[in-house]
């Protein structure tokens, strides 16, 4: 069939989502079909459109031809009748799989086999909606992110019976439009909601160690890890009532795979009504419209600093250390072992500071950790062991400042809070592959147009390594004896291989 053949499009649920790709699409010269439950609702959805189209003119964004031509794409329609003669429908009514399957078996019985029927549904089995209709090939998911217009990815997921032309149409559809079709298969979360699930859980775990403040894990992954966002601001923004239910969802369906883990503080947040930016308070209290606090450590004052005896796990980080501590004009002893003064600092994966102290066999007192997973230029996050003193720490915070770069100090845990984020987030994205929901480019891409991450995540964990990421995931589940860090077979098979882990599997399934 030709995929252009999709040219008269039916949008049932006029909300915000449904306006937005009733936007996009007439905006890309296809005639769009407004149909809402709600007596007004489609009609005020078309004033709406037609208030957008104007501003987009106003801005010079569009032509005044463009703004009246799309406009003119729209047409309100009364009933599901007159959805007769549409090419696709596409459903953005409320996230209910009663209410959903309720309107899926109208339209299988009311529109010609030939229609193609698209939900947007987020969080539901395509498989699932499409049950109920007489002809569930031509059923599957089209899931637009919010704002529509803005966010350049959809999600096109068949569920078990979907028809393989009706994907292409879809797909073809999607680029047509000018956004980034992501094929994925009818799995919890899709691709994005399941892709992201590490980001925010890590964050939770690291809160509930300890090891460090909301506002200082948001900055070292903000600012060490080139996230736009560290994850407590974004469980804010997006707000409690929205995320939990996703994180739990996604949990359940994957029948309490420790990966995907949500964290027993988030019921006790939602309770206690700390949904985050919607409610004033969050992780972060907000006044007014107030920014999320920055987070400050003092530098202490430390007139007389140790020399440094250095260790570490592998070569890049032993050099890149090395070259830290040059640039920084620290004393560096170069013998096997540290002298009775040195401070040791040990580059470490994996491990917290005091199982690298006993696996460099250092004085645990005398020594501290950094992550040199990244590189160290902009900001240093070290940690120390429970037993290391107090001038050592001292010693430590302020020598790596000493060029007035950014010390973030935390306390023992396995792995930092770079190493452990990103390692989960590749190792995710790597099960993702593994389970073949979708492609290695339609995962990275799915990634990075729909979280915002700086980079697609296994093309982020070949620049970072398979091997060290390997390493610090094998070194976590052995330490912690919590399977959420076992490597994912993708990725250690490409480690041990030394072979990119955006490489595809050879053979084709049967
Ligand atoms: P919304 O509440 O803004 O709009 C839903 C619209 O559907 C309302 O106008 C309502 O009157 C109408 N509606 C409800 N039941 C109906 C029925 N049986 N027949 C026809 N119209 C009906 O909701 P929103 O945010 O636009 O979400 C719609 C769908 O898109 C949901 O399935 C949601 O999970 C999904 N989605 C939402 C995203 C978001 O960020 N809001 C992102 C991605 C997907």
């Amino acid at each position: 069939m030709n995929p252009h053949s999709l040219q008269r499009i039916g949008v049932v649920g006029t909300g915000a989502m449904g306006q937005g790709i009733a936007q996009i699409m007439a905006q890309a010269g296809l005639n769009v079909l407004l149909f809402d439950a709600r007596e007004g609702a489609a009609s005020a959805a078309r004033e709406q459109l037609a208030a957008t189209f104007a501003k987009l003119q106003e801005k010079g964004r569009i032509t005044p031809q463009a703004a009246s031509e799309a406009l003119e794409h729209l047409q309100v329609v009364n009933s599901l009748q007159a959805l007769a003669g549409c090419q696709l429908v596409v459903e953005a009514i409320v996230e209910n799989l009663e209410v959903k399957q309720g309107l899926f078996r109208q339209l299988d019985e009311l529109l010609d086999q030939t229609t193609v029927l698209a939900s947007n549904t987020s969080s539901l089995s395509i498989t699932a909606i499409a049950s109920v209709c007489k002809h569930p090939g031509r059923v599957a998911g089209l899931h637009f992110f919010n704002p529509v217009p803005l966010m350049r990815l959809v999600e096109v997921i068949g569920g078990i019976a979907t028809r393989p032309d009706v994907i292409e149409q879809l797909q073809a559809l999607v680029k047509r439009v000018g956004h980034y079709p992501a094929i994925s298969k009818d799995s919890p979360g899709f691709i994005v909601n399941h892709a992201g699930r590490a980001f925010g859980t890590e964050a939770l775990r690291m809160l509930s160690e300890g090891i460090a403040p909301v506002a200082l894990i948001d900055a070292v992954l903000r600012d060490g890890a080139g996230f736009r966002m560290g994850p407590f601001e974004l469980l804010d923004l997006i707000g409690l009532d929205v995320s939990l239910p996703v994180m739990e969802s996604v949990y359940r369906q994957f029948y309490e795979e420790p990966r995907y883990r949500p964290h027993p503080l988030l019921q006790l947040m939602q309770a206690g009504g700390h949904l985050g930016r919607k409610s004033g308070q969050g992780f972060y209290r907000y006044e007014g419209k107030g920014a999320a606090p920055r987070w400050v450590q003092p530098v202490p004052q430390c007139p007389q600093l140790p020399p440094v005896w250095v260790a570490g796990d592998d070569d890049i980080g032993r050099t890149r250390l090395l070259a830290l501590l040059e640039h920084l004009g620290a004393e560096i002893e170069r013998g096997p072992h540290p002298s009775a003064e040195a401070l040791c600092v040990l580059a470490s994966l994996g491990d917290d500071t005091a199982e690298s102290a006993l696996r460099h066999d250092t004085d645990p007192a005398r020594t501290v950790a950094i992550d040199t997973l990244l590189e160290l230029d902009s900001l240093r996050c070290l940690m120390v062991s429970p037993a290391t003193r107090m001038d050592m720490q001292n010693a430590a915070h302020a020598l790596f400042s000493a060029d007035g770069g950014t010390v973030a100090m935390i306390r023992d845990s396995c792995g930092f809070i770079v190493q452990r984020t990103l390692a989960s987030i590749v190792n995710l994205a790597c099960d993702i592959a593994q389970q073949g929901i979708a492609s290695v480019a339609d995962i990275d891409m799915a990634v990075r147009l729909g979280l915002g991450y700086p980079q697609g995540p296994l093309a982020w964990g070949d620049q970072l390594g398979a091997t060290r990421l390997l390493q610090i995931l094998q070194r976590m589940h052995d330490l912690t004896g919590d399977p959420r860090y076992r490597p994912s077979g993708w990725l250690r098979r490409r480690a041990r291989l030394g072979m990119s882990l955006c490489q595809p599997e050879n053979l084709m399934p049967a």
